[in-house]
């Protein structure tokens, strides 16, 4: 049997978020769902055929199925070859890899990140362009224009290969590859980092526990850290992904690696403690008595690169998204290098990273990654770390309270407000919007208002402009209250609420973030009048 038409009716819904169709499980096993967006991908991206594509997934449950059918549909829409994870498995960072090593046109992952998987879980996909990076917001826009009036699709049933054995098929016209989805990514590990010095940290004893929470990262974590750089083999913990993830929620965060932050703060702490989220590019970073939050590290991890080898030529700039904290400005104006602002999504440093502008890039979701590839990458965040300790010889705290007397301390935190209604949540930032016109020249947090606006980016090197990208008020260098809602959800509205507060002091270094950030939380709450409207005394998660 060759390639078929199906007729198929178009799904209102198909509309991407911060990173992809992410929907509920049940919802991607509607009849023709997948089916209807991946066509639609294809239909908008004519240069994926006679191209090379990449698939693979975090290995959550519909991981198989869904690789199986976006073969069948590579098919039929004219790929000539399609290069696979052994397994159904890459890890996002390591397909966009692929994606850039093979020159490929693009890349299917299959992942809804973090969120919990299984049958009631979530399931997503996000489109990858030539160059790894996610596509951008006008593609992706056309990509759901064009699944709104779907009226066929095509597919291959010919077209179909044992995810399991690595192997070279030739289906009709089309070439499969089933590879090994460790071995590339390693091997650009090696390239970036001095695993010398930090085999010799690990054989000195210093002890490490990463943990893969049972989602794509095992397999990556235990050939990086346990084959190749010797640690012991329980130091990487819920290596073997599970279709379910373990039952558990591998979002590495405050929450959700509670048991981490007990380890990393209980006697006999190892020294580094790590985690990455299900598609493995999250990343928790934690020293003994020390959680190093993800602005910190962004600006700590800046402020070290020129010492790791793949670094060596230096940082040509240093990109945050615009709710993270401003730490990394402190790190660029000291390096003399520019710092760029961006809206929340890794898709927008890619034009930077691209233009050879940024080299290190974070966010506050636990994201940081640098211009070796075009996504956040969990274990290059954990490996950097790793690399920095075995240079340095010094603890992290220690490395921290260095960072924080010469830079400053900027205390962080962000209050999610999860499963809103939606109109609760837009009421909230509506209200938050009303009041910033009267903001300037007012006080907020005992300190004056400098500016209170909606965030929109000028994208420089595309000429693109990203508006209403979240509900900002500054107060100089010293605060920030910023709210918006998440794109990444699959229930409700999360509204989130992000404190900034910049203290240089060394008598202020040392606070909880709680206790400093108190005051600007209920300067929120009045602004944004969260408990009235949404009938929550407090936020579901802070991180
Ligand atoms: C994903 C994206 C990030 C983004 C994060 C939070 O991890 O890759 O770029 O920062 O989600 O997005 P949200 O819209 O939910 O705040
Ligand atoms: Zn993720």
């Amino acid at each position: 049997m060759a390639a078929r038409e199906i007729p198929t009716k178009p799904y209102l819904d198909q509309k991407p978020g911060t990173a992809g169709l992410r929907k509920k499980v049940e919802v991607f096993q509607q009849p023709h769902y997948l089916e209807n967006f991946l066509q639609s991908i294809f239909d908008c991206a004519p240069e994926l055929k006679g191209a090379t594509l990449v698939i693979g997934g975090d290995g959550r449950y519909h991981n198989r199925d869904a690789i199986r059918t976006a073969i069948a549909m590579a098919s039929a829409n004219g790929v000539a070859r399609v290069v696979v994870g052994q397994g159904g498995l890459l890890s996002t960072p390591a397909a966009s890899h692929l994606i850039r090593k093979l020159g490929a046109a693009g890349g299917f992952l299959l992942t809804a990140s973090h969120n919990p998987a299984g049958p009631e879980g979530d399931f997503g996909i996000k489109f990858n362009i030539a160059g790894g990076g996610q596509a951008g917001e006008g593609l992706t826009e056309r990509i759901h224009a064009h699944s709104k009036r779907i009226t066929h699709y095509r597919i291959d049933d010919d077209a179909d290969v044992d995810l399991d054995r690595r192997a070279t098929v030739q289906t009709g016209s089309m070439r499969i590859d089933v590879v090994d989805g460790v071995d590339d990514y390693a091997e650009l590990m090696q390239s970036l980092f001095d695993f010398d010095r930090m085999r010799d940290w690990i054989r000195q004893g210093h002890g490490l526990r990463f943990d893969a929470m049972h989602a794509v990262t095992g397999p990556y974590a235990r050939r990086i850290l346990v084959e190749q750089l010797g640690a012991p083999a329980a130091s990487v913990l819920n290596a073997t992904p599970l279709e379910d993830f373990g039952g558990g929620h591998p979002d590495p965060n405050l929450v959700y690696g509670k048991h981490l932050v007990e380890l990393a703060f209980g006697a006999g702490a190892p020294e580094l403690v790590a985690a990455s989220d299900g598609d493995g590019d999250r990343n928790m970073i934690l020293g003994r008595e020390i959680f190093v939050s993800p602005g910190d590290s962004l600006a700590m991890l800046a402020a070290h690169l020129p010492q790791l080898p793949g670094y060596r030529d230096g940082v040509a700039g240093i990109a945050r998204s615009m709710p993270t904290s401003r730490a990394a400005d402190h790190v660029a104006r000291a390096l003399k290098v520019p710092a760029f602002e961006t809206p929340t999504g890794w898709k927008f440093f890619c034009n930077l990273l691209d233009a050879g502008q940024a080299t290190i890039c974070g966010e506050e979701s636990f994201g940081t990654s640098s211009n070796h590839a075009r996504e956040k990458d969990g274990l290059w965040a954990v490996l950097a770390w790793l690399n920095v300790l075995a240079v340095t010889g010094k603890p992290i705290a220690e490395i921290a309270r260095a960072h924080w007397q010469r830079y400053g301390r900027h205390y962080y935190q962000r209050h999610d407000y999860e499963g809103l209604p939606g109109p609760a949540a837009e009421a909230v930032m509506q209200a938050f919007a009303g009041e910033l016109a009267n903001l300037p020249g007012q006080q907020v947090g005992d300190r004056d208002v400098t500016l209170a606006d909606e965030f929109s980016y000028h994208d420089r090197i595309d000429g693109s402009i990203a508006s209403n990208q979240g509900l900002r008020i500054v107060c100089g260098d010293h605060a920030r209250i910023i709210m918006r809602l998440s794109g990444t959800g699959t229930q409700g509205a999360t509204l989130r609420l992000y404190l900034e507060r910049y203290e240089h002091d060394a008598s202020a270094l040392a606070w909880r973030p709680a206790d400093a950030l108190a005051p600007l939380a209920a300067a929120a709450d009045r602004l944004g009048r969260i408990g009235e409207l949404t009938g929550r005394r407090a936020p579901t998660l802070v991180t």
